[in-house]
C-alpha cells in the first residue's frame, strides 16, 4: 500500500478510545446508533436493524468495542457507550464524506458490485480518501483490541482493513463480511484498484458472502489476479490460509414474533386497511429508495394491469414506502425525481376521487408501523435489480403467522435462493412480472399456505443472533464451515456461479 497521508488529528481522534483491552472489536462504516436533531435539541438514538441486535448481545459477553463513523461531520461528538458496549467514533470530514462515503463507495463500489446499474465512477482522488479513512479504520482497532482478540470487520466502506490491520496486529484474528453482493470477475475487473481490494480482503482469517456464488466469485478472481491457490473455499495467500463461505444474513425472529403478538400492531393494521378504503387487495412495496431496487419497473407493471383493467381502483390499492437514501447523490435524486412522476402518473390515470391507485410514502417508519403494514398486505412486491439479501422479504414472511400472503421476489435478490416458496421474478421483465401478480392474485388458498409454509420453515430455523454464532464459531474454529447447506439446491438461478447478473 502507498503511504497513507492523514488529513485528521489521530491523536485527537483516537485520544477517548479504549486501549488495547477490547476481546471482541466489531468495526462497521456506522456506529449502532444515529445522531437525531429535534427541535432544537439533540439525542443520540439506537439504529434499527439486525446487524445491531445480532451484535448487541456478543459484544456484551465478551468485553466488545464497537468502532465506527458516528454519522455526522462536524463537532458533535458521540457517546462512548451505547447499551453497555463501548464505541468507538471515527471521524470523517466533510471533504472526507464527499469522497469516501458519496464517492468511492457508493459512485464506484455501490454501482459496480450491483451489475453496474448505474455507471461506477473511477477518481484516483476518491480511492486515495478510500485508503485513507480505511487506514484510519484499521489505526483505531489496532490500538483497541486486547492481545490475541478477535476482530469483525463489515462491509464494502472498508474492503482494505483486513491487510492493513493484519500488518498492524498480526497477532488477531480478523473477521470480513460483505453485506452487498460480489460481482463476477467481468465486472469487477473493471476496477483500476482491483488488486489492492482484493489483497485487502485477503488481510482476512474468514471471508463471509450473503450468498455461495459470491464466494466463488471472489476465489476466482483471488486466483485469477493475486496468484492465490486453492479451491473457491480455502485460499492460500502470503503464507497463510484464508477461508470464503456463505453466511446468509437473516433477521430477528424473535423481534418481529413479538411485535407480531402486540394487540396495538394487529389494530394499527386493521386500522390501516380501513384507511385504505378496504379494498379487496393491498400490494405493498417496502424499499429504501435506491435504483438497485427496482420500484419504478415494479410500479410501471403494476399501473399497466391498472390500465388493462386487471387491477381495479378500489379494489386493488398500492402501499410504497420509499425510505430516504443517499439524497445528497445525483442518482439517487433522480430516481426520486422519476419514481415520484410514475407515482403521480398512476393515480392520474387510474384513481378517482377518495380512491387513489398508489399510496407512496417517503419517509423512515418505526418498526411497530412497518410490521402492521406487512400485517395488511396481501402481497408483497420485492423486486431488485441486484440485493446482496433484502430482510424485506424475510421480514414479511416471519410476520404471516396465518400463513396467508404472498411474496413476489426477484431471482436477483440474495433472498431468493432461500425463500424457494415465493413467486419468483426477473425485475427486468414487465410482463414477467404482470403475469407473476396474476398468479398470485388467483392462487388457490392451499397452494398459497403451502408457499408460505415453506419459506416460514426457513426463515424461522435460524435468526440474526445465530447468523452471528456461525460467522465467529467458523472464524475462531478455523473451519471452513459456512451455511451452504441453507441453501435450496432446486434453486437454479443462484447456484450458479460468476455469471454476469448476480449478488451477495
Ligand atoms: O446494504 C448495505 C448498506 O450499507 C446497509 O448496511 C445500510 O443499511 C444501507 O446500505 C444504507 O447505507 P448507508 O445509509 O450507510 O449508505
Amino acid at each position: 500500500m502507498e503511504p497513507i497521508d492523514e488529513a485528521i488529528d489521530e491523536r485527537a481522534l483516537f485520544a477517548r478510545a479504549p486501549s488495547g483491552t477490547a476481546d471482541f472489536v466489531v468495526i462497521a462504516n456506522r456506529l449502532p446508533i444515529h445522531h437525531s436533531p429535534t427541535q432544537g435539541t439533540s439525542e443520540w438514538r439506537p439504529s434499527p436493524g439486525g446487524l445491531v441486535t445480532a451484535l448487541t448481545s456478543v459484544l456484551q459477553s465478551r468485553n466488545g468495542l464497537w468502532i465506527g463513523w458516528p454519522g455526522v461531520s462536524d463537532d458533535i461528538e458521540a457517546p462512548c457507550t451505547f447499551e453497555g458496549i463501548a464505541l468507538s467514533a471515527v471521524a470523517i470530514s466533510a471533504d472526507e464524506y464527499e469522497e469516501f462515503y458519496l464517492g468511492f463507495s457508493n459512485a464506484t463500489l455501490w454501482p459496480l458490485y450491483h451489475d453496474a446499474i448505474r455507471a461506477p465512477t473511477f477518481h484516483r482522488a476518491w480511492w486515495a480518501t478510500y485508503q485513507r479513512i480505511n487506514h484510519r479504520f484499521a489505526t483505531a482497532a489496532a490500538r483497541s483490541v486486547a492481545p490475541n482478540g478477535t476482530v469483525w470487520i463489515h462491509d464494502y466502506q472498508l474492503q482494505l482493513v483486513p491487510a492493513m490491520l493484519r500488518a498492524m496486529r498480526p497477532d488477531v484474528r480478523i473477521g470480513f463480511f460483505l453485506h452487498i453482493p460480489f460481482p463476477p470477475s467481468e465486472l469487477f475487473t473493471q476496477l483500476p484498484w482491483r488488486r489492492e481490494l482484493i489483497t485487502g480482503l485477503l488481510g482476512a482469517d474468514l471471508i463471509g458472502f450473503q450468498v455461495p456464488h459470491a464466494a466463488s466469485n471472489f476465489s476466482r478472481i483471488a486466483r485469477r489476479l493475486v496468484g492465490a491457490t486453492g479451491t473457491d473455499s480455502v485460499l492460500h495467500y502470503d503464507g497463510r490460509v484464508i477461508r470464503a463461505g456463505a453466511f446468509p444474513i437473516t433477521v430477528d425472529t424473535t423481534l418481529i414474533t413479538a411485535t407480531v403478538a402486540d394487540r396495538r400492531v394487529r389494530e394499527r393494521a386493521a386500522e390501516i386497511r380501513r384507511d385504505l378504503g378496504n379494498p379487496e387487495v393491498v400490494l405493498l412495496g417496502v424499499d429504501r429508495l435506491d435504483y438497485t431496487k427496482g420500484i419504478q419497473q415494479r410500479l410501471t407493471a403494476v399501473s399497466e394491469m391498472f390500465a388493462s383493467g386487471e387491477l381495479v381502483a378500489g379494489t386493488h390499492v398500492v402501499v410504497q414506502v420509499a425510505v430516504p437514501s443517499r439524497e445528497s447523490d445525483a442518482h439517487y435524486d433522480l430516481e426520486r425525481h422519476n419514481l415520484e412522476q410514475v407515482v403521480s402518473a398512476m393515480n392520474g390515470d387510474h384513481g378517482f376521487v377518495g380512491s387513489p391507485v398508489i399510496h407512496y410514502l417517503h419517509q423512515n417508519m418505526p418498526f411497530e408501523e412497518l410490521v402492521a403494514l406487512y400485517l395488511a398486505a396481501d402481497i408483497m412486491l420485492v423486486t431488485p435489480f441486484r440485493d446482496g439479501m433484502n430482510l424485506v422479504a424475510k421480514e414479511y414472511v416471519a410476520c404471516r403467522e396465518d400463513l396467508t400472503g404472498k411474496l413476489i421476489l426477484s431471482e436477483f435478490a440474495g433472498a431468493a435462493a432461500e425463500l424457494r416458496g415465493a413467486f419468483m421474478v426477473n425485475p427486468h421483465d414487465l410482463d414477467g412480472i404482470k403475469e407473476s401478480i396474476s398468479l398470485a392474485l388467483k392462487a388457490a388458498p392451499s397452494e398459497i399456505r403451502a408457499r408460505m409454509l415453506r419459506m416460514r420453515r426457513k426463515v424461522f430455523r435460524r435468526d440474526v443472533s445465530d447468523w452471528a454464532q456461525s460467522f465467529l464459531s467458523a472464524l475462531n474454529s478455523g473451519s471452513a464451515a459456512s451455511e451452504s447447506h441453507e441453501f435450496d439446491q432446486s434453486s437454479s438461478i443462484n447456484s450458479a456461479t460468476d455469471v454476469a447478473t448476480r449478488e451477495g
